[in-house]
């Protein structure tokens, strides 16, 4: 796939996600050329053009498509949890970790269902992460049925949707509010830049300059 058509023939495209990520990145997009009208929220544009000597051009995407834009090189490099690349399979790069988004992906419960949880089969989890949580259970040689939810997941034990949930847990509170505990880490999760292996092999020196900034602290 080839990138759309008012691309300048050597640009870079970097795919970011929209929401708490980007804000956290607006020191790293502002030295690469980037102006605040790409990450204020004063707009609804999608895509916008750096400034100065890279020739860089962003997309602001949903969190689930980044891996998606790189791995077909819509966009040559871009801002990804951990998460999300592991719940996809891509095949991609992933030569820096951001350290930022850290968070856990835990299976949690009600403290009172943990009995269940060892003994259910199969045991039925709620999960944005159907992949991550079947090739979890399965290396233990589980049987479990996922339960596809898009969010509140912490409701699916308090309402017998399910036993028990696998999703993110950053500091605990949403867990601790709706009274449920951790019950099993599976992985820490943090935010990485993922590219395209083609790019990687063939304009390495070109990303080198934009991973160095990526990889710089601001
Ligand atoms: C995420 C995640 C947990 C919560 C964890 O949800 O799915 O629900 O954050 O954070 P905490 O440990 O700091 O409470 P998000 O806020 O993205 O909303 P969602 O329920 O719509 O997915």
């Amino acid at each position: 796939m080839t990138s759309s058509q008012d691309h300048t023939p050597r640009s870079l495209t970097l795919a970011v996600p929209k929401g708490r990520v980007l804000s956290v990145l607006r020191g790293h997009l502002e030295r690469l050329g980037f102006g605040p009208d790409a990450f204020d929220g004063s707009n609804r544009r999608l895509r916008f053009h750096a400034a100065g000597p890279l020739k860089l051009n962003l997309l602001l995407l949903k969190p689930d498509d980044v891996p998606t834009y790189v791995a077909y090189g819509a966009a040559e490099l871009g801002v990804v949890g951990r998460d999300v690349l592991l719940e996809r399979n891509y095949d991609l790069y992933t030569p820096v970790d951001l350290g930022i988004g850290r968070c856990t992906l835990a299976v949690a419960g009600l403290p009172q269902d943990k009995a269940r949880y060892r003994a259910a089969e199969p045991l039925r989890v709620a999960t944005k992460f159907p992949e991550i949580t079947r090739r979890f259970f399965a290396e233990s040689g589980r049987r479990v049925d996922t339960v596809f939810v898009q969010g509140s997941v912490e409701l699916a034990p308090l309402t017998g949707l399910a036993h028990v949930i696998v999703d993110l847990v950053e500091s605990g509170n949403t867990l601790r509010d709706n009274g449920l505990e951790v019950f099993e880490k599976i992985e820490d999760i943090s935010s990485v830049v993922a590219v395209n292996p083609a790019a990687y092999k063939l304009r390495l020196e070109e990303l080198t300059s934009v991973l160095e900034i990526l990889k710089t602290p601001t």
